[in-house]
């Protein structure tokens, strides 16, 4: 999930050049060090800090497995008005979250709740929801959004700040909330902020799970979504990490995923990961070294975790003929689930699926055949190369729902032109084989291989 304005928002034009790649090799000796850099050294994050991530519950029992919705993707290579709710299930990572309560003697108020670092609101859905359909935005059930269990306000202590309001829409579910800004006190694994500003959301146009029912916006401050009701004018708030970071909660502005990949089929809820906040994953996620990247701004403002690099893809087997991009930037994403690549890049990736990847204008992404041979395709980063794992090349999501026997998505969709001001998306398929150090503190992103699991 991506806010949506993402698409709106202006960039400094493109630097187009490629990096020659350094070819990363593992484990080659136990003085590697930690970070590339020599200059930056990171502690693993606290007890407290260490946050095991679930998967998205229930992956495979969504309503429908289409959505077709009305919402125009001019923008997208005019391929038609229609496309499709993102059902790669079972990669989006959660936690759970806890709203606590009047009563500080209460356990509070927990919500399987996604973690999204391409948004920066934290909400959750409140008790009076008035649900609405994703296209016509006719009024719904509750039960047709499909939320888990919804936030209780006769026991929370969500205190209203009456002049504010919530709005969002997500890229690309095109789901959208409105609501109330408040403040409420927050735990996330063992750290509390006891007053944190959230959203609780009234209005939903959502597919829902049937059991998450919140989020953790894990963005910077730029990208929050309050405004006030009057002047209608956004009004900026720190969000949770920030706030955490503010107050020592952490003592260090950085925190870091190790998001799995989740077979299709595994339980509801089983374990999918790590999350530590601040600092890193225990080492035995990882195989040093850190490989660390600036996150740029925008007009030298932070908003999402932006970086620059390469893509380069070709046929497996066939190293000589690999085509190299040129540098372009991408939002590195916990909550998408595709890598949204340049129009150009992805017809030719997608074309190297044997059989190929087809692009399908009513879904809006390439289906493959869930047996096809994949081919190899890496970001370069910092010069490094950071290979997609063949397994998640073809993301077995529709497979095996009627109508669907035998349809997988490629892990690659089309992002727009590559032109200035078009920022793209590293989903979380490629964030399954890496450890990711979201760090505030420097302004960089440090990338280390996954340890194999
Ligand atoms: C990243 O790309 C932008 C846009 O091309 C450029 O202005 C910036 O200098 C680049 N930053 C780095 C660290 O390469
Ligand atoms: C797009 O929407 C218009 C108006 O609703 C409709 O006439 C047209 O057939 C649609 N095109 C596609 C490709 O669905
Ligand atoms: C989330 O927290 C609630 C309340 O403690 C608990 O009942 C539930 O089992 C937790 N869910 C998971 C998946 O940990
Ligand atoms: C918060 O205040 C607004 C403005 O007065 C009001 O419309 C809304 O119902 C209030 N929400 C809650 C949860 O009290
Ligand atoms: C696109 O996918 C839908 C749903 O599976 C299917 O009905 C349709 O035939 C596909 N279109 C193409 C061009 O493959
Ligand atoms: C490419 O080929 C190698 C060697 O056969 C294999 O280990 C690897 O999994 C393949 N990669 C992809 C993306 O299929």
């Amino acid at each position: 999930m991506l806010l949506s304005v993402v698409l709106a928002l202006g960039v400094p034009p493109l630097a187009l050049g490629a990096v020659a790649p350094v070819h990363h090799q593992r484990g080659v000796s136990d003085d590697t060090p930690l970070f590339t850099r020599r200059d930056i050294s990171i502690e693993e994050a606290s007890s407290a800090g260490i946050v095991q991530l679930l998967q998205n519950p229930k992956p495979d029992h969504f309503r429908s497995p289409i959505h077709a919705r009305q919402r125009s993707l001019d923008r997208r290579a005019g391929t038609g008005n229609e496309t499709v709710n993102t059902l790669f299930s079972g990669v989006y990572p959660v936690v759970n979250l806890t709203w606590g309560n009047t009563n500080a003697n209460t356990p509070g108020q927990q919500f399987i709740s996604f973690i999204d670092t391409g948004s920066s609101d934290s909400w959750v859905i409140s008790s009076d929801l008035q649900c609405v359909d994703i296209n016509t935005r006719v009024p719904l059930s509750q039960e047709a959004c499909g939320f888990g269990p919804l936030y209780d306000s006769s026991t929370g202590s969500f205190t209203n700040i009456s002049a504010q309001k919530f709005s969002i829409s997500y890229f690309p579910e095109e789901e959208s909330l409105q609501g109330d800004m408040g403040y409420a006190p927050i735990t996330l694994g063992g750290l509390t902020v006891p007053k944190q500003e959230v959203a609780l959301v009234n209005y939903a146009a959502w597919i829902g799970d049937g059991s998450s029912s919140g989020l953790l916006g894990l963005g910077y401050p730029a990208i929050t979504s309050a405004s006030n009701r009057k002047t209608g004018k956004s009004v900026e708030y720190d969000p949770l990490f920030t706030t955490m970071v503010k107050q020592g909660v952490v003592s260090t502005a950085i925190f870091t995923l190790a998001i799995d990949r989740v077979p299709q089929g595994t339980s509801p809820l089983a374990p999918a990961g790590l999350m530590a906040v601040g600092g890193l994953v225990p080492a035995s996620y990882y195989d040093a070294p850190f490989t660390s990247v600036a996150i740029q701004s925008s007009g030298g403002e932070f908003t999402w975790y932006t970086i620059n690099h390469t893509l380069k893809y070709g046929t497996n087997g066939s190293f000589t003929e690999l085509t190299t991009s040129g540098t372009y930037q991408s939002i590195v994403d916990s909550g998408t689930s595709p890598n949204f690549i340049p129009t150009s890049h992805a017809k030719a990736l997608n074309a190297l699926f044997d059989p190929p990847a087809v692009y399908n204008a009513t879904l809006d992404y390439y289906t493959v055949d869930c047996d096809a041979t994949a081919p190899y395709a890496a970001y370069v980063i910092g010069g490094v190369e950071m290979a997609m794992d063949p397994q998640d090349m073809i993301v077995r999501s529709l497979n095996g729902l009627p109508g669907y026997e035998n349809v997988c998505f490629s892990a690659f969709a089309d992002g727009g032109a590559q032109t200035a001001g078009n920022v793209f998306i590293i989903g979380a398929v490629w964030q399954r084989s890496y450890v990711v150090a979201y760090d505030q503190a420097r302004s960089m992103m440090h990338f280390a291989n996954r340890k194999p699991y």
